[in-house]
């Protein structure tokens, strides 16, 4: 929806190294600039950020990027909130390129009175807890002080059916139904949505209220939680609860803990453990996992000992499997069935509680022993059983070290070997990101095409739209080249990463990374547009060559007079 050229100039008016050097402070070295990387864990700086290429890159994780993917990255926006951080910085306005413009504005007054509507009412419940003696006392005898409440901006929602009306006058306005705070009957009456409730607000990645939990206080009333329903800035699926507010002490830790419930994820902070999370009453979807692998590589999925939380469990790891990378940890936690995290924190305190983890299951573990534990495999139907509940598990694991392991283990399990059990249980059809190369900061030895596009990369100028013609497109590397002269083309202001991020859609994660990694080893020198344009002549003269022999394979009769004048040059 955003024009290219608008990204176009708002990436060149942006100089990287100021805006990550404001998150993650940077020291010069050499060309270029350094620091440990914020997207893993490490002791030693890998991660470099280079001016004049206008991109970064992780030597260590392969986390690369522009100035819009490092603030996706960094602070978990989506591409156009990005682009819109950015160009508030600058003092640019994003353009709407759109078929219906008058749609679009509509619908975007309708999702700005939304969040508007929402922050509202989040500050009216607020108010309302501290008039409402009951409910504190309910906080209170839940063990929570005035500073967490605070810190959650926990709320009340009063008894009555509309108190809403103080806040919006327009209490018939639609929004406040879009927003889920109010509903009609059949009778057209309307009400409010949350009565008599303990109100958690749920904040997206930016600290905006998008919805909210409800909690009875009255043991009598039901259900126990009541949530937003699904609005357009609000999907369960999406969201995870204290996820905003954790964001620096899961990247402190090193660690995100996901628990079950809003009182857990509150009462774990209560008690110092402020690096939790809570899916909303759902199912960890591939989506939560892949949030939250934006912000630490090690998750620790906690669930209560019964069997609720047993099968959420299994859920939660059969959803991670496709997310899997080698650099991943994913850890599971069983709290004894009497507990859950909020009770057993409470009883036990934080270091019973860190104890704990540290003896969580690691996924492969956890996979094996929860497949084998009303299996003994002793007969032999017993490892069929066990072999073809393996099978799809196995073939949507990526992370390829991972997987090998995976593979060892089953394999003995049954008396196997890995290559027995690989000719029946066909890997997944392997796409190229399963076989990613370790990241080594040595220099290679690069094929023309390759160093030509390195080249090219730094100096855009040199794309000419005839040299396309004498390229392989189905050679990877003439294919790539290619790619990077179109988009050179397209972007004749632009610097390396800019390019490699317009090309980012038409290459694969894998690839793509390793060519930032590539880049970020060449360093700009006056030399190369001279080894540029040798390259390309070899390159057309290669062509040549092959056209030539294509064509005396045809008989003459079939050439035409062009073909004919090609074959007798030379
Ligand atoms: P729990 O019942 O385990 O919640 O449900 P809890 O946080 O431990 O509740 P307390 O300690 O009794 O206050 C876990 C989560 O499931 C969702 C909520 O998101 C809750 O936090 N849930 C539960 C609902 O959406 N509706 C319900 O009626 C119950
Ligand atoms: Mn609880």
């Amino acid at each position: 929806m955003i024009p290219d050229s608008f990204i176009q100039e708002l990436v060149n008016r942006i100089d990287i190294v100021d805006l990550i050097d404001k998150s993650v402070p940077l020291k010069k070295a050499g060309a270029n600039y350094m620091a440990c990387c914020p997207f893993h864990q490490e002791k030693s700086p890998s991660f470099t950020v280079s001016p004049s290429k206008q991109f970064y890159h992780c030597f260590g994780c392969g986390a690369h990027g522009t100035a819009i993917g490092f603030l996706m990255e960094y602070l978990g926006l989506s591409f156009i909130e990005a682009v819109q951080e950015l160009a508030k910085q600058v003092g640019m306005v994003v353009p709407q390129q759109t078929r219906d413009a008058q749609q679009v504005a509509e619908q975007k007054a309708v999702s700005m009175g939304l969040l508007d509507v929402l922050q509202k009412a989040n500050e009216f419940y607020r108010m309302q807890l501290k008039q409402s003696p009951a409910a504190i006392e309910y906080l209170k005898n839940r063990g929570l002080t005035g500073q967490i409440a605070a810190r959650f901006q926990i709320g009340y929602a009063p008894q009555g059916w509309q108190n809403l009306q103080t806040v919006f006058k327009q209490y018939d306005a639609e929004v406040l139904d879009t927003a889920g705070l109010v509903v009609s009957n059949e009778q057209g009456k309307r009400y409010d949505r949350f009565r008599h409730r303990i109100m958690f607000p749920i904040h997206d990645q930016k600290g905006q209220v998008v919805g909210f939990g409800g909690r009875i206080i009255n043991p009598e009333d039901s259900p126990k939680y009541y949530n937003s329903p699904e609005t357009p800035v609000f999907q369960k699926g999406h969201e995870l609860y204290g996820l905003f507010l954790a964001r620096r002490a899961i990247r402190d830790a090193g660690k995100v803990l996901v628990v079950e419930g809003y009182m857990d994820v509150v009462a774990l902070a209560q008690y110092g453990i402020d690096y939790a999370v809570a899916a909303l009453g759902t199912a960890t979807t591939p989506f939560h996992i892949s949030k939250l692998l934006r912000h630490t590589d090690h998750i620790i999925f906690c669930f209560d000992g019964d069997n609720a939380g047993r099968s959420a469990a299994w859920r939660a790891a059969m959803n991670a499997l496709p997310a899997l990378t080698d650099g991943l940890r994913l850890s599971f936690l069983f709290l004894p069935a009497e507990h859950d995290p909020d009770s057993y924190v409470r009883e036990h305190g934080k270091p019973a509680f860190e104890q704990m983890m540290q003896q969580a299951m690691p996924l492969s573990q956890y996979l094996l022993q929860t497949l084998t534990q009303d299996n003994a495999l002793t007969a032999q139907e017993d490892k069929v059983k066990f072999l073809k509940q393996v099978e799809p598990i196995l073939q949507q694991i990526r992370a390829g070290k991972f997987r090998l392991l995976l593979e060892k283990s089953v394999a003995d399990m049954v008396g196997l070997t890995v290559p027995a059990l690989r000719e029946h249980i066909r890997p997944a059809a392997r796409s190229q990101e399963s076989n990613k190369a370790p990241q080594k900061l040595q220099r290679k030895a690069f094929s023309l095409a390759r160093r030509m596009l390195l080249i090219l990369l730094q100096f855009p100028e040199l794309a000419k739209a005839e040299d396309l013609t004498v390229l392989q497109r189905d050679e990877p590397e003439q294919g790539l080249l290619a790619l990077a002269i179109e988009t050179a083309l397209q972007f004749p202001q632009s610097n390396a990463g800019s390019l490699l991020m317009h090309m980012q859609s038409a290459m694969s994660e894998s690839i793509s990374s390793a060519l930032h990694h590539d880049v970020a080893l060449t360093d700009k020198n006056p030399d190369m547009t001279q080894e540029y344009l040798a390259g390309m002549e070899n390159l057309r003269r290669g062509h040549q060559e092959k056209s030539r022999e294509e064509l005396l394979k045809k008989p003459l009769s079939a050439l035409t007079e062009e073909e004919k004048a090609i074959l007798k040059k030379r």
